[in-house]
């Protein structure tokens, strides 16, 4: 399986941040933000990741993250010129795809909890359709919403409903087989004039093979869409790692722990970030 971070848009609710600097760039905490969804792939086991963005952001995240091969993984990335839709990330990426599954994930979306790992191989090892999460929410207006029967069959699936069906969100995580890049091509757009990642998973739906998976209530799920939700998973990631000394997302140790770097190629990253504390982390990980 491969994966895709869409890192885009135009991010208005971050204004004048987002004029300045490309969201998904924005610390949260001590690492940019788009090491959470990256993490997410590589805990899945995925080590083949596109990057999606805009004109002005790709070359930020290239310069950033480059080919990947200090990770021992492999980067592309690809333009998209207009924000038009999450679904339009399989699209955009079918070359990159060449026929095999495919796992979207969105930039800004950050995802932390025991027996996460587990979950995401299960979704990963996926033979046919689709697998989708959902997470209990006070207010799910905002985020595509999943309904359920009460024996926890999927009944709908709808994007941004005024009256919510259930408390279900469906966050930015979405693994999907082979069939995706045919199904993304043949979306038309919604009235918001937006290729809608609800309208490919609703295709999952009828064909009867959407499985949804839900996180508990002791897992967190956040994304950073405004300042608030910036400041907040800020707080959460330092909360947590000054409480345990374990970094979360932190994605060389990953690539470590992964196998896909050694000792030496972990110590050679922590070398290069000198005396700072993730640099130092990363060197007491192999001492
Ligand atoms: O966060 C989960 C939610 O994400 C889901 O529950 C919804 O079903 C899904 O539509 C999406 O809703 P959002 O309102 O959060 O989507 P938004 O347009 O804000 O885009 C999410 C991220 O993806 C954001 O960082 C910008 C980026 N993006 C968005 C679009 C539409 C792109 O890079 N390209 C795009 O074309």
């Amino acid at each position: 399986m491969k994966g895709i971070i869409l890192a885009g848009g135009s991010a208005t609710r971050l204004y004048p941040l987002s004029k300045a600097i490309s969201k998904q760039i924005m610390p949260v905490y001590d690492k940019p933000m788009i090491y959470y969804p990256l993490s997410t792939l590589m805990l899945a086991g995925i080590n083949e990741v596109l990057i999606i963005s805009t004109p002005r952001d790709l070359p930020m995240f290239r310069e950033l993250l480059g080919t990947g091969e200090h990770l021992g993984m492999r980067f592309e990335y690809k333009i998209q010129d207009v924000p038009n839709g999450l679904a339009q990330a399989f699209v955009l990426g079918a070359d990159f795809l060449a026929g095999e599954k495919g796992c979207l994930i969105l930039g800004d979306n950050l995802f932390y909890g025991q027996g996460f790992s587990a979950m995401l191989k299960r979704a990963a090892a996926i033979e046919k359709g689709a697998c989708v999460f959902g997470y209990y929410v006070k207010d799910p207006r905002a985020y595509g919403v999943v309904e359920f029967d009460n024996e926890g069959k999927v009944l709908s699936l709808e994007e941004k409903p005024a009256v919510p069906k259930s408390h279900y969100a469906v966050p930015g995580l979405y693994f999907y087989d082979e069939t995706v890049t045919e199904k993304a091509a043949n979306l038309k757009p919604s009235a918001r004039g937006e290729y809608e990642i609800t309208d490919l998973n609703n295709l999952y739906l009828k064909e009867g093979t959407l499985h949804v998976e839900l996180f508990g209530r002791g897992f967190a799920w956040l994304d950073t869409g405004n300042c608030d939700s910036l400041l907040e998973a800020a707080n959460f990631v330092e909360t947590i790692q000054n409480r345990q000394g374990f970094y979360v997302s932190c994605i060389e140790e990953i690539a470590w722990r992964n196998g896909w770097i050694d000792n030496h190629q972990l110590q050679k990253l922590g070398m290069e970030m000198g005396k700072t504390e993730y640099g130092k982390y990363l060197l007491e990980l192999v001492k």
